[in-house]
């Protein structure tokens, strides 16, 4: 996608995105990368990963970093944290995207697919916010006696909720659930965070043209659109515009704790 940030905003800059061999993280990854960021790629998908690396390493300033990881696996998730600090030294920030849905009426939904989707949003991104924390963040803190770390250096951790959590959708009282927790896990770090100078946000899309839409069908898709006030759903360049702006502290250096609404006004809260 076209930068959309001053050239090389994030250079030195390790950001770790997870989600990323597809659709909205995939996107954010590479605008992360266009930008001058050292990307750390994950997701579940191995082979798509691999795909999204090679793809990305034509437009990224340094070359991809590649951790296939289930983001619900503890171990997976602290080997992930533990590459990037061993590779870079350093880690700015992540953002958490991977996700998915197991639609299904209440009635009829199975409690394996009400936990899992719980566990990939809502448990993966509370293990990627503990990490970078447990493994560097907090052990600055505590070197620096324990005061807030004014260094100057960027710090951010950008999560995924969805317009869904507040307006709800039938069908997905996991997929709410998991994502109206996110906004409220999302300002209890930003609380916590701040002794960092972490600034901790998310964003909650409406429809995004990815494979998450695949179920709802062209029809579908086109009444979404018809919802909105734009008069249609979202491209995943849309959503990564929006992430680049919210990790840039020269832009959001001001904002923490915030979930920003990027649904082209199909809910206004
Ligand atoms: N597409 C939309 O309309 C929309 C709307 C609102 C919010 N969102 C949110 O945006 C985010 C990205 O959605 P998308 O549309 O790009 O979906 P997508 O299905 O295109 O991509 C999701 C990615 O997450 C990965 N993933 C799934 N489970 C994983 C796990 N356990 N560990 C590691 N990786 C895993 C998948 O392999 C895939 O690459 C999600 O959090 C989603 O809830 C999407």
């Amino acid at each position: 996608m076209a930068r959309v940030l001053r050239d090389g905003a994030f250079e030195g800059e390790t950001h770790i995105v997870t989600g990323a061999a597809q659709g909205i993280g995939n996107a954010v990854a590479t605008a992360l990368a266009e930008h001058g960021a050292q990307v750390v790629l994950v997701d579940m998908n191995a082979d798509g990963l691999a795909e999204a690396a090679a793809e990305m390493g034509k437009v990224a300033h340094v070359a991809p970093i590649v951790a296939a990881a289930n983001v619900t696996d503890e171990d997976a998730v602290k080997g992930v944290i533990a590459q990037a600090l061993e590779a870079t030294g350093v880690v700015n920030g992540i953002v958490n995207v991977a996700g998915i849905t197991r639609d299904a009426r209440i009635s009829k939904k199975s409690y394996d697919d009400f936990k899992l989707v719980m566990a990939v949003h809502l448990h993966g991104t509370f293990l990627f916010t503990r990490e970078v924390a447990a493994q560097h963040w907090h052990p600055m803190f505590k070197a620096n006696g324990n005061e807030p770390l004014d260094d100057g250096v960027n710090r951010f951790i950008l999560n995924f909720s969805s317009v869904s959590a507040r307006n709800g959708n039938i069908g997905q009282i996991d997929y709410t659930a998991a994502k109206g927790a996110i906004e409220s896990a999302t300002k209890t770090t930003a609380r916590e965070f701040s002794s960092y100078r972490a600034r901790v946000n998310a964003i909650a899309p409406g429809p995004v043209n990815t494979d998450m839409l695949a179920g709802v069908g062209e029809a579908g898709v086109a009444a979404m659109g018809r919802g909105t006030l734009v008069g249609r759903i979202a491209e995943p360049e849309e959503m990564a515009a929006v992430i680049c702006a919210l990790a840039d502290p020269k832009i959001s250096g001001y904002i923490t704790g915030e979930i920003l609404q990027v649904n082209g006004g199909l809910y206004l809260d």
